[in-house]
């Protein structure tokens, strides 16, 4: 089987400075808040340009710390695409909030900046109080942050970014992280950047938003040991997760540059077998990370069966999402923007992601696109 991801071939290139690093760790045994989780959150910041980092347990806890530094209230609301990962919507209800959805772009997958006004109405119409938007920067680009920020500047809103894909791409010169009042990442071992294990990380450049959820990080920890200013969590990063990130941040930009060429290649090849196949659009000024490689197939074709096609071929595929947010049980009680979310059940039956990662050879990638054709040729 070709691997959808393979993290492997990038374990081979570094294995010995990953193993010295963790050696490192159990040589001097601060597992917790030890010195590579600060080193590692030095470099995120240079990396990013983003004043303050904290490195934490997931993405989702990053998340979740964000809304605490941003000091959401029960009952207040905040805008999400309804077309993304659960942990973008279930930190809203977790701290009684709630998440009022909206629809993306076909295009791009990210959120439609065209239509969070009708969001906002919606939200006002039945009396909840908005305070903020969450863009994801879906399959690797960052959501369009000049019409987001400026439409959240026009309503007092704030904006957190939920980059666990997109971290690593840009906005114009600016690096996903300091996109917007505060970003979250995760460095879930498939994500672009990952660990070994569950890790994420929060980055802003509003020094009250980091000191909360620095102390939330830590069950709301006050100055002093044992002093507590606030309910927190336990939502610290492992020592040897972070020693593992340290050396996977040195190789990430060239990783990056890799991600770029990959995906070229499967634009060039998808591009010339003319199926009316709809291929991922990077939008002017970004850059993706390239989380995923996302094509959207023409109506007349079977999904399902075009995945078991290519899985007898060795070639493993996904759908990310199948259902969207708002369709699931725990989410359906929550607004939808009166605007609709035509686009995202429309990619909810469309999208397929082919396997991406920065070691993926071209002979892999010529396969995958021979295999596909030879599909689209059998219904013909
Ligand atoms: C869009 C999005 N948000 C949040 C998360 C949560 O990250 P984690 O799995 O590290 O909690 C993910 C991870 O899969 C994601 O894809």
């Amino acid at each position: 089987m070709i691997p959808f991801i393979d993290l492997n071939a990038q374990q081979k290139l570094i294995r010995n400075k990953i193993d010295k690093r963790i050696n490192q760790v159990l040589d001097h045994g601060q597992y917790i808040l030890g010195p590579e989780v600060k080193e590692l959150e030095d470099k995120l910041s240079s990396f990013t340009g983003s004043k303050y980092v904290l490195c934490c347990s997931s993405g989702t806890d990053a998340l979740l710390l964000s809304l605490l530094g941003l000091k959401i209230k029960p009952g207040e609301g905040v805008i999400v695409p309804a077309f993304t990962f659960a942990s973008s919507a279930e930190v809203m209800p977790l701290l009684g909030a709630i998440p009022i959805f909206v629809d993306v772009k076909r295009d791009t997958f990210n959120i439609d900046p065209s239509k969070l006004s009708s969001a906002l109405t919606t939200a006002k119409d039945i009396g909840i109080s908005v305070k903020g938007i969450m863009p994801v920067g879906l399959f690797g680009q960052p959501a369009e942050m000049d019409l987001i920020n400026a439409f959240a500047k026009n309503n007092n809103l704030w904006v957190l970014d939920d980059a666990a894909q997109s971290f690593g791409g840009m906005h114009k010169d600016k690096i996903v992280g300091n996109l917007s009042e505060v970003a979250a990442t995760s460095f879930f071992p498939a994500k672009p950047l990952g660990c070994y294990g569950d890790g994420g990380a929060v980055f802003t450049n509003d020094k009250e938003i980091y000191e909360i959820a620095n102390s939330s990080h830590v069950h709301g920890m006050g100055k002093k040991k044992y002093e507590y200013d606030r309910i927190g969590m336990n939502a610290r990063m492992s020592t040897i997760q972070a020693a593992i990130l340290l050396e996977k941040l040195e190789i990430f930009p060239e990783e990056l540059q890799k991600r770029q060429i990959v995906a070229d290649k499967y634009n060039k090849n998808l591009n010339n077998l003319n199926l009316g196949i709809e291929l991922p659009k990077i939008n002017k000024n970004f850059k993706s990370s390239w989380a995923q490689y996302t094509i959207l197939l023409p109506e007349k074709i079977n999904r399902d069966k075009l995945q078991e096609y290519l899985k007898s071929k060795n070639i493993p595929t996904a759908v990310y999402y199948p259902i969207p947010l708002n369709e699931h049980r725990p989410y359906n009680k929550y607004p939808v923007s009166q605007s609709g979310l035509d686009v995202t059940y429309y990619l909810s039956r469309s999208v397929l992601s082919l396997p991406m990662h920065p070691y993926l050879k071209d002979d892999d990638i010529i396969y995958i696109s021979e295999n596909i054709n030879n599909f689209f040729k059998t219904l013909r």
